[in-house]
């Protein structure tokens, strides 16, 4: 390894990437948390390994035509193996705490019936590593890898995967309780239900209408199982993780004010109402239409279930969205929530993008949540649980990654959320996403999102300059407080 091995020697320590010296440093309060992120398909490989059985990400990245450069999770950063030299990477950064997930298909491979105890000693291993280390876990029960045997029973389209979620739950909570403490129970559900099931996008790649909007329900009902699994089985802070869009209309007319309510329902009301107002959305019928009119997937008491306290609210930022209004571009009336998603996005023009093609706008970050502070009194503390950039990395003749753009996105985010911090909004703590260059689902391995390089010939790590930069900020803000 090049960079961090644990002892805190680094082989760039003067790297800043820009910042001139620590004024230049955004400035956090005592107590602020530092972390890195990742998630089980993402990095770990292993596909085959102690009994791990396929998920649905396995299934669709061997469906031709579904991920770039026909790409699968079968090695990806192979982090199963080497997880202890990540680890040393997390302890040379500095990080209070490490997101990552465990993968279901690992714990439960069958989604229900025997547990494999193979599977959970990995966590053990990878838990007590952390915590030598003085990281602190903190597990996300579910980053969209569905074991496939419960798909190929309905997957989330069916109430039984939200109890059988809380099942699997109550199993990793019983071998990790005692040394996890923080549990996000959903990554981005909008994912797993809207791009998973309406949009095609992601596993299981279905286009169906009424199936997403199932799905949706089912995850949050899964949620609020799950919730109650873990508080039984002890946890201390439970929470979950949304990506809420700041969603702008294009212009002031009516039809683009409309699109914006309907990509408000489905990216933000759809989960947050439920979960912090005890509510269905508003504008869910002009939404949704017929499509909303027969929801036999809600049962009496579902709202309660879902709404139960949280600890905190996970939120992933990247960037805002522009709206505007377009016709259907497909007559078929099952896929018309699909359509509404992918033609209401419009990226801005007058601004960076990274390689994801997503315009970077700091401040959005800060309108973000201020906007969901208002809007929901109810309201738990909230953690950046991800945020960062992918960019065009390149190796450069010493050896050393020069990610300037990678560093400038993260400081002027840092310095927007340190404002909002001190604006008053409580934000408790930031997960950069991500610790490693991995799987980016659709995208397969063309986007890379670490502030370490993974060569994916060697398995080799180079932490980049922003990971010396990052391990600044955090060095600058112990050193203060
Ligand atoms: C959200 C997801 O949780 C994560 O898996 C993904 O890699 C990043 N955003 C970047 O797209």
């Amino acid at each position: 390894t090049a960079g961090g091995d644990g002892t805190g020697r680094l082989r760039n320590p003067a790297a800043t990437g820009g910042a001139s010296g620590s004024e230049d440093l955004p400035r956090f309060p005592r107590g602020f948390r530092f972390g890195a992120a990742t998630a089980a398909y993402q990095v770990e490989g292993a596909h085959d390994a102690d009994g791990r059985a396929p998920s649905i990400w396995d299934t669709y990245c061997r469906t031709p035509g579904k991920v770039a450069g026909g790409a699968t999770g079968d090695t990806a950063c192979d982090h199963y193996h080497r997880y202890r030299e990540d680890i040393a990477l997390l302890s040379g950064l500095g990080v209070d705490d490490y997101r990552f997930s465990l993968a279901w298909p690992r714990i439960r491979p069958a989604g229900d019936g025997p547990v494999n105890e193979a599977g959970l000693d990995f966590y053990d291993r990878l838990v007590d590593t952390l915590l030598d280390a003085g990281i602190t876990p903190c597990v996300t029960l579910y980053h969209w890898d569905l074991p496939q045997a419960l798909e190929d029973r309905g997957g989330w389209r069916v109430r039984e995967t939200a109890e059988l979620l809380a099942e699997y739950a109550a199993v990793a909570a019983k071998r990790l309780g005692d040394r996890v403490g923080r549990w996000i129970t959903l990554n981005e559900p909008f994912c797993s239900s809207f791009l998973g099931y309406a949009r095609g996008r992601h596993a299981p790649g279905a286009r169906e209408g009424q199936g997403a909007l199932a799905a949706a329900h089912h995850l949050l009902v899964g949620h609020g199982l799950t919730v109650q699994a873990l508080r039984a089985g002890g946890a201390r802070e439970v929470g979950i993780t949304l990506n809420p869009d700041l969603l702008l209309p294009e212009s002031d007319t009516e039809a683009d004010h409309a699109a914006v309510r309907r990509a408000r329902t489905l990216h933000n009301d759809l989960w947050l109402d439920p979960l912090f107002a005890g509510r269905y959305p508003e504008h869910e019928r002009e939404t949704w239409g017929e499509l909303i009119e027969e929801t036999p997937y809600r049962r009496d008491g579902d709202l309660a279930l879902i709404g139960q306290p949280l600890d905190f609210l996970g939120v992933n930022y990247y960037r805002p969205v522009t709206v505007r209004a377009v016709p259907h571009a497909e007559p078929d009336p099952a896929a018309r929530t699909a359509v509404d998603i992918r033609a209401a996005e419009l990226w801005r023009e007058d601004v960076r993008r990274t390689t994801m093609g997503w315009p970077v706008v700091p401040e959005a970050l800060a309108e973000l949540l201020t906007g969901l502070n208002r809007a929901y009194p109810a309201l738990p503390p909230l953690y950046l649980t991800e945020n960062g950039s992918a960019e065009d990395d390149a190796v450069a003749p010493d050896g050393a990654v020069h990610d300037t753009d990678r560093v400038a996105y993260l400081r002027d985010h840092l310095r927007v959320l340190a404002a909002t911090v001190a604006a008053g909004v409580d934000v408790r703590g930031y997960f950069l996403w991500s610790l490693l260059d991995n799987f980016e689902w659709a995208f397969g391995y063309d986007r890379r999102f670490g502030i370490v390089r993974v060569d994916y010939d060697t398995l080799e790590r180079t932490p980049k300059d922003s990971y010396h930069w990052y391990r600044s900020l955090i060095a600058d803000h112990r050193a203060r407080h």
